[in-house]
């Protein structure tokens, strides 16, 4: 056993006593009762189990859960799809996955959506060109799988969120 001390969605947890070999993805969704985090392949092939880990300097990266001992994840902080909601409104994005009709069974979901979040706050620190915004987008949701093959939407979804805010996410005048 170890103690698992670990801030979710800004919200303290633990210290917990968890097995060594318990998965993230068990941990939030078994002891926490946070089953937005979904458990697809179980194997870090499909990212629908995808949750958002924040670097102290203010960068984000996506990691999953399926595979990742929760105790890797001691002292960090993370933010799950429960997390989106502030002052109990759906974030900008989650609204455009809504207008989009962006998912079907809504499994692999969670995983887009905090891959999506992760680029909108690397674009504002680092806007590219508009000629490159496809492949950017592209890039960075490559790898979460969708069996209800919704991949065209999710893209749209993304794409939209960023050019209604081009000043925010673009290059400007590129
Ligand atoms: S469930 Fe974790 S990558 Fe598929
Ligand atoms: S919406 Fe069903 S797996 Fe993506």
């Amino acid at each position: 056993m170890t103690k698992l001390s670990i801030t979710i969605n800004g919200q303290p947890h633990g210290p917990t006593d968890v097995r060594d070999d318990l998965s993230m993805n068990d941990f939030l969704r078994e002891y926490l009762g946070m089953t937005g985090t979904k458990f697809g392949c179980g194997a870090a092939q499909c990212l629908s189990c995808a949750i958002i880990v924040d670097n102290p300097d203010g960068t984000s990266y996506t990691s999953p859960t399926c595979v990742t001992p929760a105790v890797s994840f001691d002292g960090k902080a993370i933010r799950t799809v429960e997390g989106h909601v502030k002052n109990d409104e759906l974030s900008v994005l989650q609204k455009a996955f809504i207008a989009h009709f962006a998912f079907q069974c809504g499994y692999c979901t969670a995983g887009f959506l905090n891959e999506g979040q992760v680029l909108l706050e690397r674009l504002a620190r680092a806007p590219v060109k508009r000629a490159e915004l496809e492949q950017t987008v592209a890039d960075a949701l490559d790898g979460h799988l969708c069996r209800c093959t919704g991949y065209v939407k999710y893209h749209e979804a993304v794409l939209d969120v960023i050019l209604a805010d081009s000043k925010r996410y673009l290059v400007a005048n590129q």
